[in-house]
């Protein structure tokens, strides 16, 4: 079950480029034993090029926080797919409640289906679930993470209990199921978000279909986030 966990610490707006390479550089040292389960980090945009020099060769992966569908042209102050990858993310967020609170967006399955591996889809969750993933295949899919994150967990220091973590990763993963399949769905990691902390990781991930934390504020630091990893394996 450990290979099937992952990790994402998403910095927000947070790090300038030197504090972001010495962040992941000290990550990198804290979980240099860990080699069962996915990491990933993702600074803001002007720390990516930073970020992956520190991490090349390693096997903590990076991510940017979000990404705009089309590959280049006149869309001042955007970053495209191709853009991302070129500097060496395997990963993008897509969706977080943040985009869709403080800058209206409701474009998640856009970028999905430009995105070759993706982050994150949904908060409220059926509706965002079902929009968010219309069009993807089955191997577009597999290589998504899905994060479930309640808003009111989000940088408040409540975190949803295991059970009612629980309860919603279950219905993502049946709504996974009925589109796809049993096993394309048993494939899809479904991390949980907001408020993870290492005194309430081991807890949570223990629940059958949580395979994972988005985690914020406890990833600013090294050493919180390096114990929310180590928690289970
Ligand atoms: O992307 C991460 C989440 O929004 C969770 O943030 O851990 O600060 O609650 P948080």
């Amino acid at each position: 079950r450990c290979e099937h966990q992952s990790f994402v610490g998403n910095w927000k707006l947070n790090k300038t480029v030197r504090e972001a390479a010495a962040l992941v550089t000290s990550l990198q040292t804290l979980v240099a034993d860990v080699t069962d389960v996915e990491i990933v980090v993702a600074p803001v945009f002007t720390g990516l090029s930073a970020v992956a020099q520190a991490l090349a060769g390693g096997d903590i992966r990076l991510a940017a926080q979000d990404v705009f569908w089309e590959d280049s042209g006149a869309f001042t102050g955007e970053v495209s797919p191709g853009m991302l990858k070129d500097v060496g993310c395997d990963y993008v967020i897509i969706g977080h409640s943040e985009r869709r609170q403080y800058f209206s967006e409701t474009n998640e399955n856009a970028k999905a289906l430009r995105s070759e591996r993706t982050g994150k889809t949904g908060a409220v969750v059926k509706d965002h679930v079902l929009n968010g993933i219309v069009g993807l295949s089955a191997d577009q899919i597999t290589s998504t993470v899905i994060a479930y994150e309640p808003v009111w967990a989000i940088g408040t220091g409540h975190n949803a209990t295991p059970d009612q973590a629980q309860e919603v990763h279950a219905l993502i993963r049946s709504l996974l199921s009925e589109i796809y399949s049993p096993d394309v769905a048993s494939q899809v990691r479904i991390q949980y978000g907001g408020s993870v902390k290492p005194d309430n990781a081991a807890a949570l991930i223990a629940q059958p279909d949580v395979d994972g934390a988005l985690v914020g504020t406890a990833s600013w630091e090294a050493e919180s986030f390096a114990q929310i990893v180590k928690v289970v394996c």
